[in-house]
């Protein structure tokens, strides 16, 4: 099966704002306010903030298209991390971040979510940075398990926050091909 992958527009905004509606709660723990979650799509995950996120220069999205939607979608960013526990977490730098990872959960276990991997991983390295990074949610098992398929490694930890409450969330990290950088 071909899966069609390709860079997002400002034109992707409604499209992925509905993705991203139904696949965030699924990163969320179990125990998340119902209230928080639906706060962070609106505030976070909104047609209009996809449509300014599409004009940064230093982000790229990436969408599976599927029959006129969108069935998942991925975001690395180029802007170096500040956060004390991610930089202390990091062995590899300068660094691009693997923001956002989210495929419909029609897709979950069908290949999709390798596909969008790997092309998110070929973007990543034609920045010609030597690694790349993630933060996920150490209560997201399967998310866990997918990154570590596709090389990532546990390196440290850092807090998340979720409305009034803080998440613990695993920082992950792993190298790039052919860039050339400080590895400690
Ligand atoms: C994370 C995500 C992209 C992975 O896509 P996927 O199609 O589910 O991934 P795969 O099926 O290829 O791999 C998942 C792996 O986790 C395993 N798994 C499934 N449920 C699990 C669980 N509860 N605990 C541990 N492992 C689990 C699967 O068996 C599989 O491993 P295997 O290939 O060795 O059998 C997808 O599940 C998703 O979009 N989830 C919701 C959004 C999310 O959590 N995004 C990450 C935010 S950081």
């Amino acid at each position: 099966m071909t899966i069609d992958i390709s860079p997002a527009t400002a034109d992707d905004a409604a499209g992925l704002a509905a993705c991203a509606a139904v696949t965030f709660p699924l990163a969320c723990p179990a125990d998340s306010r119902p209230e928080d979650i639906q706060h962070h799509i609106d505030t976070h995950l909104s047609a209009e903030r996809f449509a300014a996120l599409a004009d940064l220069p230093d982000h790229t999205i990436l969408c599976i298209r599927e029959e006129g939607r969108i069935a998942g979608w991925s975001m690395v960013v180029l802007d170096q991390p500040e956060d004390a526990d991610v930089l202390s977490a990091l062995s590899i730098s300068p660094v691009v971040e693997l923001s956002k990872f989210y495929v419909h959960p029609d897709h979950h276990g069908r290949g999709s979510a390798s596909a969008l991997m790997g092309a998110t991983l070929e973007l990543a390295a034609a920045s010609g940075l030597p690694g790349v990074w993630l933060g996920v949610n150490q209560e997201n098992a399967r998310a866990i398990r997918f990154y570590e398929k596709h090389g990532f490694r546990k390196t440290g930890t850092k807090r998340f926050r979720l409305g009034d409450r803080f998440e613990d969330d695993f920082i992950l990290q792993q190298a790039l091909p052919g860039g050339a950088g400080d590895a400690a």
